[in-house]
């Protein structure tokens, strides 16, 4: 005769409290680590668009570095369209507030981002955010450095990162990327320091304010040019596409236009 212990309602009785149990400690654990994971974000973040910027070498620095590292960076809002910087004030009166804004959220939201015709978009991201969030050093009438976020389809899917321009609004201090779907070893390439490198000094803008940076097959020369990666040509185009987009009339061309001319 089968003990009371193996009767079905027995067994379904302990299988229901194993599952209980179990989700009360996989959220609970969710819960718990949920600050620890925020905090790596941000860490993650901000190494990027120091990284970016040419301030942070991981032979040099640590993760122990970064907050006093990035305490040189303000972030601020830019207004794409009307391609300048907004006031704490406005800033405060569309809503935004910049210790909880996460800019990969907004660009969904059709208050802060618009849907993009397929003649406007060149780095195909389909929508654009219209407020995105950069990192400024230095005052707002005498910017030194300003770190732009950046993002536009490669090969298999949209590569995230930051494009640092010194105060000119023209001349690269440095790129990276810190989300991509490239595969490593060919589009992936891009994050090599040693592809990465060859950013530094070159000039966005022609004399005529045209997007001039190319990322060409081969070897570049010259002030606006960069080397493609050999075997990763399309990611090599995807790269180009977002510098044409972000640097272009409906991404930061305005705003930088503006920086040029102060
Ligand atoms: C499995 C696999 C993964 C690839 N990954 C990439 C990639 O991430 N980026 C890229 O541009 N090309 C990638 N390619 C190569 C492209 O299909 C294409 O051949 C290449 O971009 C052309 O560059 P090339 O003209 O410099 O050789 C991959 C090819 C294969 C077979």
């Amino acid at each position: 005769m089968a003990s009371s212990n193996d009767s079905i309602k027995q067994t379904l009785l302990i299988a229901l409290s194993l599952c209980v149990v179990c989700s009360i400690l996989v959220s609970g654990a969710a819960v718990i680590l949920k600050p620890a994971q925020d905090a790596n974000k941000l860490l993650d973040r901000n190494k990027n668009i120091l990284s970016a910027a040419g301030l942070f070498d991981p032979e040099v620095h640590s993760d122990a570095d970064v907050a006093q590292l990035f305490a040189q960076f303000t972030p601020r809002i830019v207004d794409l369209e009307q391609g300048r910087l907004l006031s704490e004030a406005e800033t405060d009166q569309l809503g935004i507030d910049l210790s909880t804004y996460d800019p990969r959220r907004a660009v969904n939201d059709p208050r802060y981002s618009r849907a993009l015709s397929a003649a406007q978009d060149v780095a195909n991201i389909k929508r654009q955010l219209l407020y995105p969030m950069v990192y400024v050093v230095g005052s707002e009438d005498d910017v030194e450095q300003i770190v732009l976020p950046i993002n536009g389809y490669g090969l298999w899917g949209i590569l995230y990162g930051f494009l640092a321009l010194e105060g000119d609004g023209n001349t690269v201090d440095g790129i990276g990327f810190y989300e991509l779907k490239e595969t490593p070893g060919l589009g992936a390439e891009v994050t090599n320091p040693r592809w990465r490198n060859q950013w530094p000094g070159k000039k966005i803008y022609a004399a005529s304010g045209d997007v001039a940076l190319d990322v060409v097959r081969g070897s570049g020369s010259g002030p606006s040019q960069i080397s493609g990666l050999a075997g990763a040509t399309l990611t090599s185009r995807g790269v180009e596409n977002l510098i044409q987009f972000w640097m272009g009339e409906n991404g930061f061309g305005p705003f930088l236009q503006n920086l040029r001319n102060s």
